[in-house]
């Protein structure tokens, strides 16, 4: 247990509440908790025999959940130290032994993280799809933060921070688009109550339903992606500047209904990459304003 962190640790502390919603947008409701969270588990002020912090991300596709798990591990503890899981890999009695190691002598997929670190984060994604033997091995995270592998060793896991997160409740969300966000909130926790083994559910600390991206944020979003791409393109001497209708036009084309904003990243990458590769490709420097090419449906250098 890091009971003292050094200076530069107390420093990324101290950042967390401010990095966090400058990375995850339209999500600031949960972000206070987080933080909280984190940082009573990394000064020591939770129980030693528990996970560091535990926490159940809920909401709809693409909106920001793991993110969300992977900017927090990486400011916290630095790269690496982030070990994800997607259990409908583990829907059968078969993942018992991938993870905790079938015949004498294995150690499973969990020993083998807790011999490369002994903290950091363990992402359970669509934790519902778990076989229940499964489930119970999470119940004995969340529980004791101790865990036996095939060797008959017990392995420590009280160092790190355990991360479920699922989709429960929300493709209903659409037909309760009216509705306000306190009552799709309580819709989805009930939800995820019911999916979820009713142990798991209170053993976890911290349960935060993430929201749906409005428009607003999902131009914040496409922003974001495009101003490090202009940094990017900036460094290699290509000086863009921005035409208020480039973002709509990134949001149309990186933002899905059912995807969130899952392409965005990728979108604004291509788009703008082939709007540079057009100037450069016809002999111009690709100087100018990045704006809506509306004859063609690109991005245009101008
Ligand atoms: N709120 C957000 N703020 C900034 N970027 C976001 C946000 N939501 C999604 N993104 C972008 O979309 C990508 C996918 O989001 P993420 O993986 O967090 O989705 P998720 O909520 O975990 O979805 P799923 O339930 O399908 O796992 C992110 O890597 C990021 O590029
Ligand atoms: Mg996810």
């Amino acid at each position: 247990m890091n009971k003292t962190p050094d200076s530069h640790k107390l420093a990324n502390l101290q950042e967390l509440d401010v990095l966090l919603p400058r990375e995850i947008r339209g999500q600031s409701h949960t972000i206070p908790r987080i933080v909280s969270a984190v940082r009573r588990g990394e000064l020591g002020l939770t129980k030693p025999s528990r996970p560091r912090g535990s926490f159940l991300l809920l909401g709809p596709t693409g909106v920001g959940k793991t993110e969300t798990v992977v900017v927090a591990t990486n400011h916290v503890f630095g790269e690496g130290k982030l070990f994800r899981f997607d259990m409908s890999e583990f829907q059968n009695q078969e993942a018992l032994g991938l993870l905790l190691g079938a015949r004498l002598g294995e150690i499973g997929y969990l020993g083998a993280v807790r011999e490369r670190a002994a903290e950091g984060s363990l992402l359970f994604d669509e934790a519902e799809k778990a076989h229940p033997r499964v489930l119970d091995i999470l119940l004995q995270l969340l529980d004791a933060a101790r865990l036996t592998v095939a060797t008959g060793q017990t392995l420590d896991f009280s160092g790190f921070y355990v991360w479920l997160t699922s989709n429960i409740g929300s493709a209903e969300l659409m037909s309760l688009q009216h509705s306000n966000e306190a009552t799709l909130e309580r819709h989805v926790l009930t939800r995820a109550q019911q999916a979820l083994r009713p142990e798991i559910f209170a053993r976890v600390n911290e349960k935060l339903v993430f929201h749906r991206l409005s428009y607003e944020h999902q131009l914040e979003i496409a922003e974001k992606f495009l101003s490090r791409e202009i940094e990017f393109l900036a460094a290699r001497g290509h000086r863009i500047e921005l035409d208020k209708t480039a973002l709509p036009f990134l949001v149309r084309k990186g933002f899905h209904p059912k995807l969130g904003a899952r392409p965005m990243r990728d979108a604004v990458e291509k788009l703008v990459g082939d709007a540079v590769a057009e100037c450069l490709l016809t002999g111009r420097p690709a100087c100018g304003i990045l704006a809506h090419d509306e004859l063609h449906d690109r991005l245009c250098v101008f």
